[in-house]
């Protein structure tokens, strides 16, 4: 209510109306990291952190927006060479033209910002912002006919053609299609997806977010996905959906240790997802909570997208005995997601707040996960 407030609040001093309110969510994945540019599974949930946005055609043919986080205000027009500089804003711009290339309407208009997804995170703040614009506008000005698939692919081209991230569909699939209560399993390769109840009887989800953020000095998440390609390409297949660790093992001699490493990690990683979904339906979560773990000392050492913080993180939950751990998102900082029996959780969110303070001079931050829905109007 109070985020919504200020926006409505600053929204009026700044543009004498009002405009309709729209949400939409950061998340969480429970397993399944770095395959959806590989073709393979994920298994994401829209969380209760979202971005919201009041948004009003101004009917002009400039956009007019200011973000009560950034505390700053853009202008922009939406034509191609109307780029804004600041990179909170190109988000919006890529997806005003993301939309009018796909031969969809978006005219000028007014917005103010706001949201409780923690930057850096990997939680996917940049997925809830892109997605909240590109649902409201598909509302405002397309009588909502680009289907959510399509309003998804325009937050990821938006990364891919304004913001230099090759992601993939993740994050902004989770963030337009997520449901209370629900995961989702996703196959990125026929994109068909399934939900899944999630309300884990004797545990909870927690978020231990390390406040770290390495800078990504030559675009490290872009070379994970070039190494993966890479393998692919040798291997004749168009993503490593399909490739086997015994077709790995075959051109081992054939390509770099390093692109061997990622590969190993990607193919491993499709199979824990599955594994992941056998177990929930079988109310298994100590399998669960195995794969977790795998996956981390995966990401930590063959994908190499984990960092001596969550490393940490992640032996403090082994040691306080917590069924499952490891780094979420695409790494290189953030925080670990932890399946945590509930007689366990106090201790543990106790101990790693007191051993990571100790230990770096910050506190970690602690947030409990509740599924949500994702991109909606208010
Ligand atoms: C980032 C990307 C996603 C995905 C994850 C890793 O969040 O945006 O597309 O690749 O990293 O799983």
């Amino acid at each position: 209510m109070e985020m919504e407030n200020r926006i409505k609040d600053e929204f009026s001093k700044r543009f004498g109306a009002e405009g309709a309110l729209y949400a939409s969510a950061g998340r969480i994945n429970l397993i399944g990291e770095h395959t959806d540019y590989n073709g393979g599974f994920v298994f994401p949930g829209a969380i209760d952190k979202c971005i919201m946005a009041e948004i009003k055609p101004n009917g002009t043919d400039k956009v007019k927006v200011f973000s009560i986080d950034v505390d700053d205000y853009a202008e922009f027009g939406l034509e191609e060479a109307d780029a804004p500089e600041q990179q909170w804003a190109r988000y919006i711009f890529g997806v005003c033209r993301e939309i009018v290339k796909r031969g969809g309407k978006v005219g000028g208009f007014d917005a103010v910002f706001s949201g409780n997804v923690p930057l850096g995170a990997g939680l996917s703040s940049s997925a809830a912002l892109e997605s909240v614009f590109a649902y409201a506008l598909n509302d405002i000005f397309n009588d909502n006919s680009i289907d959510k698939f399509e309003l998804a692919r325009i937050g990821q081209s938006t990364e891919h053609n304004y913001c230099g991230v090759k992601c993939g569909i993740m994050d902004q699939f989770a963030s337009v299609f997520g449901k209370k209560d629900h995961l989702m399993r996703l196959d990125c390769r026929s994109m068909e997806f399934e939900y899944f109840p999630f309300k884990p009887e004797g545990y909870r989800l927690v978020l231990v977010d390390s406040v770290v953020k390495h800078e990504l000095v030559g675009s490290p998440y872009n070379r994970r996905r070039e190494s993966c390609e890479r393998v692919a390409a040798k291997l004749g297949i168009e993503t490593l959906r399909d490739a086997t660790m015994e077709n790995l093992e075959r051109i081992k001699s054939e390509i770099s240790e390093e692109d061997y490493m990622r590969a190993r990690f990607v193919i491993g990683e499709k199979q824990r997802v599955l594994d992941v979904c056998d177990a929930l339906v079988k109310g298994d979560y100590e399998t669960v909570g195995a794969r977790m773990y795998e996956t981390h000392n995966g990401l930590s050492k063959d994908y190499e997208v984990s960092c001596e913080e969550l490393d940490f993180l992640n032996d403090v939950a082994k040691e306080c005995g917590v069924t499952g751990s490891r780094i979420m998102g695409g790494g290189f900082g953030g925080c670990t997601i932890n399946l945590v029996k509930n007689d366990l959780y106090d201790k543990f969110v106790k101990t790693a707040s007191d051993k990571f303070a100790q230990k770096y001079g910050h506190a970690p931050k602690i947030y409990d996960v509740v599924i949500s829905e994702g991109a909606h109007k208010c």
